[in-house]
């Protein structure tokens, strides 16, 4: 197992690499402020590992209590946070109690934002159970909801007490699941680290067949940057804003089709070839580097274009709604190299609108 420590003063935690879910209730002793916990999961994972960690919570004298939410994206919704709350107030917890998020991104965006508002606060424990939450959701404390009218829309910067992260739950992720979580890794690479690109290409294979020791390493590098970057700038007012390459584009596709069509790692992965494209277009990517990426991006499995027709005035518009909009203005990650990438607001929207309008099939 290995330890990754965010130092974040005294808001730092440790994310344990290759823990078992059944150690869980053992290594929360240290962070045990008083003896009621929640788990927050869905149908899915409830069957197949909300058993060993209750039981493990429970052999380490925790009352525990559990709330299932239906699974899908569709469920990060105020509807669900508001079941969520009155659960806590029926069960009695208090602001000694403790939510762990066992699941995926959509699991631990919705019950961070729980810890985060229920009694002004609680305790908050992450076991991310798919590839994308281990390698990206589960650290930095992004936590929130979504909006009928944009994804994350409504939240807030909450950070975990720890994060354990257990290899073996992957064994049942489904591979569009594993391919998503692959879509992240690969940002890392791009955004700061081209040693991490350059395994991915080697090992592309084999991560996909479940190699552990390739699949241990490149979530323990993908949680190192995460960590580096979350350290260097917690509230994403500078450098955190590179995490959000192929973000920009990406939350668009996601909202317009309605969160059931394209997953998050999928419109990741169709932002990020916009995201080349333009700095492709203004001279700053090589076609080398950018066709480099693309062809990873399509040895992962994900896809490179949106298949579906989208209306490239509601994309627009959609585009400057989003979070990553300052003072009018659209921040796009974009590359200079693969390994270094720059946050650019000055991408004429025309140059937008003819590039989204290829890769989207726009009319
Ligand atoms: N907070 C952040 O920093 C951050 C970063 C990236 C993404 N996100 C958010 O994460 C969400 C996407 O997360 P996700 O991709 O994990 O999706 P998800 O949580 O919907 O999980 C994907 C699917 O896998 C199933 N599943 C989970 N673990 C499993 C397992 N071990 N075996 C079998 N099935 C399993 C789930 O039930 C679900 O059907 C989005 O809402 C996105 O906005 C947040």
């Amino acid at each position: 197992m290995k330890e990754i420590k965010v130092d974040l003063k005294d808001k730092s935690y440790k994310i344990y690499v290759g823990c078992k879910l059944e150690d869980i209730g053992s290594r929360l002793k240290e962070y045990k402020p008083g003896r009621k916990i929640l788990v927050v999961t869905n149908p899915i994972v409830e069957k197949i590992y909300l058993e060993p960690v209750v039981k493990s919570l429970q052999e380490a004298d925790w009352d525990v209590y559990t709330a299932i939410v239906p699974d899908g994206e569709e469920y990060k919704s105020q509807a669900e946070i508001s079941k969520l709350y009155s659960v806590c107030i029926e069960k009695k917890l208090d602001r000694k109690s403790t939510i762990l998020a066992l699941g995926g991104g959509v699991i631990g965006d919705l019950a961070g934002f729980l810890a985060a508002t229920i009694f002004r606060g609680v305790s908050f424990i992450q076991v991310p159970t798919t590839l994308l939450a281990q390698v990206d959701a589960s650290i930095g404390g992004k936590v929130g909801i979504n909006h009928p009218r944009g994804k994350n829309l409504i939240g807030a910067f909450y950070q975990p007490k720890a994060v354990f992260i257990d290899l073996n739950v992957l064994k049942t992720l489904p591979q569009r699941e594993l391919k998503i979580g692959l879509a992240e890794t690969i940002k890392y690479g791009v955004i700061w680290d081209k040693d991490l690109f350059f395994y991915l290409e080697e090992n592309m294979q084999k991560i996909k067949d479940l190699d552990w020791v390739c699949l241990e390493h490149i979530i323990q590098q993908a949680d190192a940057i995460k960590a580096i970057v979350v350290q260097k700038d917690e509230q994403e007012k500078d450098l955190r804003r590179i995490l959000n390459y192929g973000h920009t584009a990406g939350h668009v596709i996601e909202t317009m089709m309605d969160y059931k069509g394209y997953k998050h790692g999928e419109a990741v992965a169709v932002g990020m070839i916009i995201a080349n494209r333009i700095a492709q277009k203004l001279g700053m990517l090589n076609s080398q580097d950018t066709q480099r990426i693309k062809k990873l991006i399509e040895r992962a499995g994900l896809p490179t274009q949106v298949a579906e027709k989208l209306a490239l005035d509601e994309f627009m518009n959609i585009l400057k709604l989003d979070k990553k909009v300052e003072e009018g203005k659209v921040n796009f990650v974009l590359p200079v190299r693969i390994g270094e990438v720059v946050v650019r607001n000055d991408v004429p929207e025309d140059m937008v609108r003819e590039i989204i309008k290829d890769v989207c099939k726009c009319n």
